[in-house]
């Protein structure tokens, strides 16, 4: 998968793709990251991206034409999705993180300030995506949020990518409780069941239990159940 990040401060990725995960999705070229200064597509000496806005107000807002340039330079007249991160936009959610994982290119356009033109909005983003309802103040942690939601589903890049598909959100509830050794801890036992061999009883034990957190944390996923 190829992703391209236009944010003014591209500086910020440096290291989230450097580690981890993502660093050995980079590394064996599962993922190719395109990090895009929006400043290099700037008109004047001073690399200005953001102006007053139309109206008045407080707040500044991104200029189009860096932001136009920049995705249409990555673009190149192919039918790429691109991506704004805003707080007005769809809740984040494993479906969307699903879908897109499928995708072989994107483009992430990570805003700053009050906001940016209407008309960049308007012409060129395909999807808009919040990551919750709070405000911060660039689209460069949701561009990360995102890119690691979607890297760990790419095919290679975790050991076991069933572990991936049986995590919370994946199957509409969230996670049941895991154990590893030693088996008693603090005074804490291992549950019998789960050192029973019994892999049907195990499951159903399993299930049960990420039902019960569901309902405690998070009942509103189980208006279908
Ligand atoms: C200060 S915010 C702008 C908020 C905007 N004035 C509004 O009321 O919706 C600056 C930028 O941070 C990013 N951002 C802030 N909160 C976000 C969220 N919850 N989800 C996704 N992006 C967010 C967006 O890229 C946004 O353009």
């Amino acid at each position: 998968m190829n992703i391209s990040i236009l944010s003014i401060f591209p500086g910020v990725f440096t290291d989230f793709l450097a580690v981890s995960m993502i660093g050995k999705a980079v590394e064996d070229g599962i993922l190719t990251v395109n990090l895009i200064n929006i400043r290099d597509y700037a008109h004047d000496k001073h690399k200005t991206t953001d102006d007053y806005p139309y109206g008045g107000g407080p707040g500044m807002i991104m200029k189009p034409e860096p932001l136009y340039e920049a995705i249409q330079d990555v673009r190149r007249d192919r039918e790429i999705p691109v991506i704004y991160f805003t707080p007005q936009g769809r809740l984040l959610h494993q479906s969307i993180i699903n879908a897109y994982s499928e995708s072989t290119e994107l483009i992430l356009l990570c805003g700053h300030y009050k906001e940016i033109d209407q008309r960049i909005r308007d012409l060129l983003i395909t999807d808009e995506i919040s990551i919750g309802d709070y405000v911060l103040s660039g689209g460069e942690l949701p561009a990360m949020i995102f890119v690691d939601a979607v890297t760990r589903l790419l095919p290679g890049v975790l050991n076991d990518l069933e572990s991936a598909l049986s995590d919370s959100h994946q199957t509409g509830l969230l996670g049941c409780p895991h154990y590893t050794r030693p088996p008693e801890f603090m005074g804490i036992k291992v549950p019998d069941v789960l050192l029973s061999g019994n892999h049907e009883k195990i499951a159903s034990w399993r299930r049960q239990k990420a039902l019960e957190i569901t309902r405690k944390n998070r009942p509103d996923l189980l208006k279908d159940e």
